[in-house]
């Protein structure tokens, strides 16, 4: 046992450690000088510790006095203790708020922003206009077999679009596995996997064999739209994509079906969107041209028609209960139509200002 010197429990004692405590609380100007003051006047091996620890040596009466002084020394450092404590966190909280403060008006450097590509945004607009009536988003792969790509869709064997100069084969060209041309090939996996009735829309991208220009592109995007059901007529289709255009163009805008063929609906049609530009002010008056619509007052959305029986038939469905119809149109050429956005190189160079120019597109 180490000799420790015998502590003197004096009333002047104590008090003297009592007025050394007070004065190094009050001395100390931090958090971590105060706690050093701690260590040393109420610490384990402070004058106040070792004292304690000596009570148990004195004779009994002794032992009384000298532990009620002991214990209202400690209360009045304890006191101190915190009292300090109180004033000095408030000082070093102030002083934080102080040197912490952030200056909100100062202008921020943002780094660059992407946007969403208007193409991406626009698929989730027409979606929606579907999706709020009930229909589904259908899928289907972007390398489709030949078969569902044309043969289902009643593509006779010769039908010049399966050319090599029109369509993509995938190598080799025996596994009769092609680059999709459209997004028609949906309708025929819907009807082979969903149950009836149908009412789906698939958006995707297509390929064709095509030349890159103002108005061209090798890979393009086309909204496809097929419902199956009972009693399904020509005027369900017309109104479906009149609902349709007045969503994406507007209230006032005017569509026709002008007669057309598609070997996969019959009747088929083509519809048109009254021209934005001359609202057919153009037409049959040479000095007042039109570019947008050639001078025809209309120009091409997309193709639709009523289901051909034979390709519900081929995708095993009673042509004597169910009906349908189908329409498919381009993207690019809705997004060009509804903002303006005239050359298609600049929906695929995927230049961020172009996303951004497009009011409303770029969410
Ligand atoms: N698949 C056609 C195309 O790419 C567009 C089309 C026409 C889709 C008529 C249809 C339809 O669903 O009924 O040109």
């Amino acid at each position: 046992m180490p000799s420790e010197q015998p502590a003197d429990l004096s009333p002047a004692a104590i008090d003297r450690m009592v007025a050394e405590a007070l004065a190094a609380f009050a001395a100390a100007s931090s958090g971590a000088e105060l706690k050093a003051a701690r260590a040393a006047h109420a610490g384990e091996r402070s004058p106040l510790s070792l004292a304690n620890r000596a009570i148990g040596t004195l004779p009994g009466p002794e032992r009384k006095d000298a532990g009620q002084r002991l214990g209202a020394a400690r209360a009045a450092i304890n006191t101190a203790l915190s009292a300090r404590e109180a004033e000095i966190g408030a000082a070093e909280l102030q002083q934080r708020l102080i040197d912490e403060r952030i200056d909100v008006t100062l202008p921020v450097e943002l780094g660059p922003e992407g946007a969403r590509h208007p193409i991406t945004a626009l698929i989730d607009l027409m979606s929606d206009v579907f999706l709020d009536m009930g229909w589904e988003v259908a899928e289907g792969p972007e390398a489709e077999g030949e078969w569902l790509n044309f043969d289902a869709l009643n593509f006779t064997p010769e039908h010049p679009a399966r050319f090599t100069s029109d369509t993509l084969f995938v190598a080799p060209l025996e596994n009769h596995v092609v680059l999709r041309t459209h997004t028609s090939p949906v309708q025929a996996r819907s009807m082979l996997t969903r149950e009836l009735p149908i009412y789906v829309v698939c958006p995707g991208k297509v390929y064709r064999a095509d030349e890159f220009d103002a108005t061209h592109v090798p890979v393009f995007h086309q909204l496809e739209g097929l419902v199956v059901d009972k009693g399904i007529t020509l005027a369900h289709l017309k109104g479906t994509l009149d609902h349709l255009a007045s969503s994406m163009f507007g209230d006032g805008i005017e569509t026709r079906m002008r007669p057309h063929y598609f070997p996969f609906t019959e009747p088929s049609a083509e519809v048109d969107l009254k021209c934005f530009v001359c609202h057919g002010a153009s037409v049959g008056n040479p000095d007042a041209p039109c570019r947008t619509c050639k001078s025809q007052g209309w120009i091409e959305w997309g193709g639709c028609g009523v289901v051909n029986p034979r390709v519900l038939t081929a995708c095993g469905i009673d042509t004597d209960v169910y009906s349908g119809f189908a329409f498919g149109m381009g993207i690019e050429r809705t997004l060009m139509f509804r903002n303006n956005a005239a050359d298609m190189r600049d929906m695929v160079e995927g230049d961020v200002r172009f996303s951004r120019s497009l009011k409303g597109m770029a969410r």
